[in-house]
């Protein structure tokens, strides 16, 4: 087995069995429909961002549908953004008017998502930006919306990131004491490199991460927490990009989970073109369990309170995949066999998968595994596969194929890929 991660205060044994799990952007910034950072990248004030709060009402808004849709996909846990960079916030917090209950809609709309993702069997998590473009507090910053505006810059000199910070830990405390059991939170995010000139990013001195950090492992013991901080924390999160193996600090393997998104978009984006295909999703879940990793997939529902349609075609297009392939996934982890070119394995105990991202005619050659494999089978149909160190059908006009070497083992693979978008070939390793 490949050196495992050293393990850390939260508990991520289960993390690294799930291995899948649905990332939800959900907000006001749905209503613009073009990004979750519309606020910041049309520099709109919040009189003008104001518009999104006055008509924010999903009405179609039935979160068991969601939780259906993410369990039928294969998901085992679900992390929601209970706040964004734009400060608005999905529950009924104490410490702002800047919430759901105050919009048309008129409710709290992170109660009833817990419960029907709960209800689902599958795991809570939440995310929670440490950025805030509403708060009256949060220091003026080369990222806020209003930093090109010297007025306004100059008339919010007064502002007192240590305020804020009170208010963030204020609103954390609420996230894990009012919603039972939260097994992830998933902080976004710490940018104090950014130099602005006239003013600089922010981090663990401005959230005062020690302390938040402090407080959250006291309220919700074995709480994952990711790495935004800029302190330690459980779990590293490469977002946008599939790691060429499994995710390093300092030399030493960690406990990574890829987000990822199906379009270009977080936040609902009506006219964004660039979806993914569902065979690039299903083999972006696969490469990142063959390094170690989990993948958190994001669906930015609309301002209805209903997922993109796109969105779940290929939810339940992978859910398809999942139904005949989890075995591949849940509970396994990277390799210490080198997979052949355009193919991906995955390994459970004794169980080997080998994932074909492209189906090769009659023969792949597997370096490594002669006279290590009991069995073999396709895993849609558990149909046997044949193997041999040198298949018969190869060993005639007294020829050897090249680039097979003594350790090679050869399978026999049927001529017609079978019809899923990944075929998996099981194989049980002999003790
Ligand atoms: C980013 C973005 C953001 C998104 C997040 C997800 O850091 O700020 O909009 O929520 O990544 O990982």
């Amino acid at each position: 087995m490949p050196t495992l991660p050293e393990s850390t205060i939260g508990d991520t044994s289960w993390f690294i069995d799930e291995r899948f799990g649905m990332f939800i952007h959900w907000g006001i910034y749905a209503a613009a429909a073009r990004h979750e950072w519309v606020k910041h990248r049309e520099k709109i004030s919040d009189e003008d961002y104001q518009k999104y709060f006055d008509h924010f009402d999903p009405d179609l808004y039935d979160p068991r549908t969601w939780a259906r849709e993410a369990k039928n996909a294969g998901m085992k846990y679900f992390v929601i953004t209970t706040k964004h960079h734009d400060g608005f916030c999905l529950w009924d917090s104490a410490l702002t008017d800047y919430k759901a209950t105050n919009t048309p809609c008129g409710k709290d709309l992170l109660t009833p998502m817990v419960e029907a993702f709960r209800d689902e069997g599958l795991r809570v998590g939440f995310y929670h930006s440490l950025i805030d473009w509403h708060h009256p507090q949060f220091t003026i910053d080369g990222l806020h919306p209003m930093r090109e505006n010297e007025e306004f810059r100059e008339a919010q000199k007064h502002r007192d990131v240590t305020k804020y910070a009170e208010y963030l830990h204020g609103q954390t405390r609420e996230l894990l004491t009012r919603f039972g059991k939260i097994d992830i939170i998933w902080f976004d995010f710490s940018y104090s490199q950014a130099d602005y000139g006239w003013s600089k990013g922010k981090g663990k001195d401005d959230w005062q991460s020690e302390k938040l950090m402090a407080m959250l492992r006291d309220l919700q013991p074995g709480i994952i927490v990711n790495n935004r901080l800029e302190i330690p924390g459980d779990v590293h999160t490469p977002e946008q990009f599939q790691p060429r193996g499994w995710v390093e600090i300092n030399g030493k393997p960690v406990v990574w989970e890829a987000c990822q998104t199906f379009s270009g978009s977080w936040g609902y984006y009506r006219d964004e073109y660039t979806w993914k295909s569902t065979d690039m999703l299903v083999q972006m879940l696969i490469d990142g369990v063959a390094k170690g990793g989990n993948l958190l997939l994001n669906v930015g529902p609309n301002a209805r309170g209903e997922l993109d349609p796109r969105a779940i075609e290929r939810l339940r297009g992978m859910g398809e995949w999942m139904r005949l392939h989890s075995r591949s996934i849940y509970g396994c982890t990277a390799s210490d066999f080198v997979s052949p070119a355009d193919c991906r394995y995955t390994q459970n105990g004794n169980r080997l998968y080998l994932h074909l991202f492209a189906w090769p005619f009659r023969n792949i050659h597997l370096d490594g595994l002669a006279g290590k494999v009991q069995y073999a089978q396709l895993l849609n149909d558990a149909s046997e596969i044949h193997f041999a160190a040198i298949p018969a059908h190869q060993q005639v006009h007294n020829t050897t194929p090249g680039g097979v070497g003594a350790d090679t083992l050869t399978l026999d693979l049927p001529i017609s890929k079978p019809d899923v978008v990944v075929p998996v070939v099981e194989m049980f390793l002999k003790d």
